[in-house]
């Protein structure tokens, strides 16, 4: 028997989120319909699935302060990817092995039970990350393996940065795939198992080819049809470039995965760490961290800090990524306000979808502005001079204010823009999700306007709806 050595326990982190939840949900800045933590810090979304007819989300937490601490597994779960519910919190990081947090991982259903797969952390240990396997049968409570850690040692392709395991099913074996650095190019290191504790080194899965970056996190594995693989990651120190996607194929015998083509999973700011899952309807749904590393995060003086985008979901065409909001987005509105052009729109509670088809003829500038009484301003859309998507944060007065771009494209003369607002977000889909950008804003003021932005001759669809907030 392992004896705890930390002061960290379930209990406690239960109750203190349930004494800070009531003040944190006034907080102006508090989402309508995506996951935040019930109070505290939230970073990765971790162990995403589907069990026992249930959508589980779990996500690196910290109950005890809106900054980033000694991590826990906070955890939710909704029946339809919209309406969710904040369960007890899944990990604390209690034993020797993980003492300095419990960091990111994976899900997976084996016959009854719902297994976690996480990295041990522990700065003071030697070697610091090593992975770990926790257990449930009601989805709610968990147990840690008496055999953890179920890897103590990083292979010898790879360093003491060695976490955040993803682990998935392939031809009857379990396969694991896992995020480390060696002498400065990220790699994404593979195991098998037949049973979930008894883990074989199978070697590198791929590695960086000295431009994408010196350390792999938060790598994600999975098979979109017969012959197309894809690998996910969030690459650190990589020039201009935060979560990639690598199509190709992997090697059954041997592991390796030969990338094809590779891309930017997501071109907004606020966007780090992806991790996806397969539901019951056999749809691979990707969720990711809202937020990033070092950004400014006024929500922190709220008393919380971090969200969950909403669920999109993955496909590839002529080998680049697709993503999609999940069709139950739909399922969110409630009012229609607005159907054909109307330059200006009063918004009471900023929870909007907005979608709007444009032609690229006589604007320089295309899409819309959210601005506030007091003259701030965030311009989304298209910018038709620089061929530039943009979500153009210089006009507020807090948090980050910067022009975040991504060339663009189209073979036609038109644009499809699809945004979710969501408060103190937006997640904008162009073009069915060809591309994507993710950013969060912070209004000071309280009276918000939406402005069309484009000559009215190439607007040619807008619609606008409310969106019910659940959270
Ligand atoms: C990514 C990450 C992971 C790690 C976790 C710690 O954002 O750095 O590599 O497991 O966050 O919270």
């Amino acid at each position: 028997m392992k004896t705890k050595s930390t002061n960290y326990t379930i209990e406690k982190a239960n109750e203190e989120l349930q004494k800070n939840a009531q003040k944190v949900k006034q907080s102006k800045f508090w989402l309508g319909y995506h996951i935040a933590p019930p109070a505290g810090w939230l970073n990765d979304p971790n162990g995403l699935v589907f069990y026992k007819g249930e959508y589980h989300a779990f996500y690196q937490h910290y109950p005890y302060a809106s900054q980033w601490g000694p991590m826990h597994w906070g955890h939710a779960k909704s029946k339809d990817l919209i309406h969710w519910e904040h369960l007890p919190v899944a990990l604390a990081p209690e034993y020797d092995y993980e003492a300095g947090g419990c960091f990111s991982g994976s899900a997976v259903v084996s016959g009854d039970g719902m297994y976690l797969t996480y990295t041990g952390h522990n700065e003071q240990r030697d070697p610091k990350e090593v992975q770990c396997v926790a257990k449930s049968t009601d989805g709610i409570h968990f147990e840690k393996l008496a055999e953890n850690p179920v890897i103590s040692v990083p292979p010898a392709h790879g360093s003491p940065d060695f976490r955040d395991p993803k682990v998935w099913m392939q031809n009857d074996i379990w396969n694991m795939v896992v995020g480390s650095s060696k002498d400065g190019i990220g790699k994404a290191v593979l195991y098998r198992s037949k049973d979930l504790k008894d883990w074989e080194y199978t070697g590198v899965m791929v590695e960086s080819d000295g431009t994408q970056g010196d350390m792999w996190e938060c790598p994600d594995f999975f098979s979109l049809s017969e012959d197309v693989d894809v690998l996910i990651f969030s690459p650190m120190n990589m020039e201009g470039s935060k979560t990639r996607y690598m199509i190709g194929k992997m090697d059954q015998e041997t592991g390796k995965f030969e990338a094809k083509n590779s891309g930017e999973i997501d071109y907004g700011i606020d966007f780090y760490a992806p991790q996806t899952f397969q539901d019951d309807q056999n749809r691979r749904i990707l969720i990711s961290w809202m937020n990033m590393w070092k950004k400014d995060m006024p929500e922190q003086t709220d008393g919380w800090a971090g969200a969950l985008t909403i669920p999109r979901e993955l496909s590839v065409e002529n080998e680049k990524l697709i993503m999609k909001p999940v069709e139950e987005m739909k399922n969110l509105r409630t009012n229609q306000l607005v159907s054909t052009y109307e330059k200006e729109i009063k918004v009471a509670d900023l929870c909007l979808e907005v979608e709007m088809v444009v032609s690229l003829d006589n604007s320089n500038k295309l899409g819309f502005t959210l601005s506030s009484e007091i003259g701030e301003s965030i311009i989304v859309g298209y910018d038709t001079i620089e061929k530039q998507i943009i979500t153009d944060r210089r006009g507020m007065l807090q948090g980050e204010q910067d022009l975040c771009q991504a060339h663009y494209q189209t073979e036609n003369n038109e644009i499809t823009l699809k945004a979710y607002i969501d408060r103190s977000s937006i997640e904008l889909f162009v073009d069915g999700g060809k591309l994507v950008m993710t950013n969060r804003f912070y209004f000071k003021g309280d009276n918000i306007t939406l402005s069309i932005e484009g000559e009215k001759s190439d607007i040619q669809e807008v619609s606008v709806w409310e969106l019910k907030a659940t959270m």
